[in-house]
């Protein structure tokens, strides 16, 4: 007894659950489906547990339709045939109205009185829905005219060129939403205290137990002075995170487990604690770093490199990398 209506039921059923997964799973702007795979088991079973359903439901309305006395089943065929009738008459209906066409019994009435070999012309209507979508034509042609050829609106030059113009906007706004873009060709220091801020639980999560949480130093180095083992600044410190330390260091490449916009954000966090004063401050490691891309005339000369720390010149002169 499988019918129409059950398969309708199905699929509206499965357009409901997909719906309700794409707004119950939270995955920002995009499909539910295209980051959580997970969620196409769901639809299938779903899918399964309604053909299940369907079955079950079809299987019980056999068990009572046997348990009916003859004559009933008989009335209970008729009621069913014509609410099988009745289902869809209005499609049926509009179809048939828009083909505007003789029945078969009813051609006697358009046959035109010429007879070529036997072959008979009949003589039927224009169907209305290629009537109307003529109709429509033409009144989009005269709308067409007026507005390009008579007004001239804009020229397809025009339109090109402002639809250019909109997709370099769009794309401008696409690659400020997309930060997990970032890599460390591309990574900026984040200023907004939104993103400092989740670099910090970031920081507070993953990093405080070899870093201590103000960036003194424990098992990593500190990370608040101005020397740095792999290099300071964002890209490197960026970098560092990403890919992690030297072998057998401590260190691990994070990239596997955050994202790099959050690596992004980490690293701007780490940043912020350059200059600060931790409370148990880690020794020195590595090198004074020096921003390449800083101007001229901001390199530190000697004497500010000397009042950064006595030692400095020493460091500078005395590469450290290989003794940690
Ligand atoms: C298991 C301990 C450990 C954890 C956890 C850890 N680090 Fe490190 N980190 C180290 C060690 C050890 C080094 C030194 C690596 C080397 O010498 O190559 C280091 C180096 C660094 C450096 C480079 C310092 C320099 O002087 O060049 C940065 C930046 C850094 N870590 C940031 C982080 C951030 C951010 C996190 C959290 C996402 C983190 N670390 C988590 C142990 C750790």
């Amino acid at each position: 007894m499988r019918s129409t209506s059950s398969y309708i039921r199905i699929i509206t059923f499965l357009l409901i659950t997909y719906v309700l997964i794409e707004i119950t799973v939270e995955t920002g702007d995009q499909s539910a489906f295209i980051v959580q795979p997970l969620s196409w088991l769901g639809l299938g079973i779903a899918l399964l547990f309604m053909v299940a359903a369907e079955i079950c439901l079809a299987a019980f309305k056999n068990i009572l339709f046997m348990a009916l006395s003859p004559e009933a089943q008989e009335r209970y065929q008729s009621a069913e045939s014509a609410r099988k009738a009745k289902q869809f008459r209005w499609i049926k209906k509009t179809y048939l109205r828009l083909l505007d066409s003789k029945p078969l019994e009813q051609e006697d009435e358009i046959i035109l009185d010429h007879n070529y070999d036997g072959i008979k012309e009949l003589d039927n209507n224009l169907p209305p829905w290629w009537v109307y979508g003529f109709y429509a034509t033409i009144l989009f042609g005269v709308i067409y005219m007026v507005r390009f050829h008579v007004f001239n609106d804009y020229t397809q030059a025009e339109e090109f060129e402002s639809e250019v113009a909109e997709a370099k906007i769009a794309i401008e706004e696409y690659k400020k939403n997309a930060k997990d873009l970032v890599d460390v060709t591309t990574v900026t220091l984040l200023t907004e205290a939104s993103d400092i801020n989740a670099g910090k639980g970031i920081f507070t999560t993953h990093c405080v137990a070899c870093h201590k949480a103000d960036g003194g130093g424990g098992i990593g180095p500190n990370l608040t002075d101005k020397y740095w083992i792999l290099g300071g600044g964002i890209k490197n410190v960026f970098r560092t995170i990403s890919e992690g330390g030297r072998d057998g260091k401590g260190m691990v490449a994070w990239k596997q487990t955050l994202k790099p916009a959050e690596m992004a954000q980490v690293a701007s966090y780490v940043i912020t604690l350059g200059g600060t004063t931790p409370a148990e401050p880690k020794e020195a490691q590595g090198e004074i770093w020096l921003d390449p891309d800083a101007k001229k005339d901001e390199t530190p000369t000697k004497e500010v490199l000397e009042t950064v720390s006595d030692s400095t010149l020493v460091v500078l002169s005395h590469n450290t990398v290989q003794e940690n």
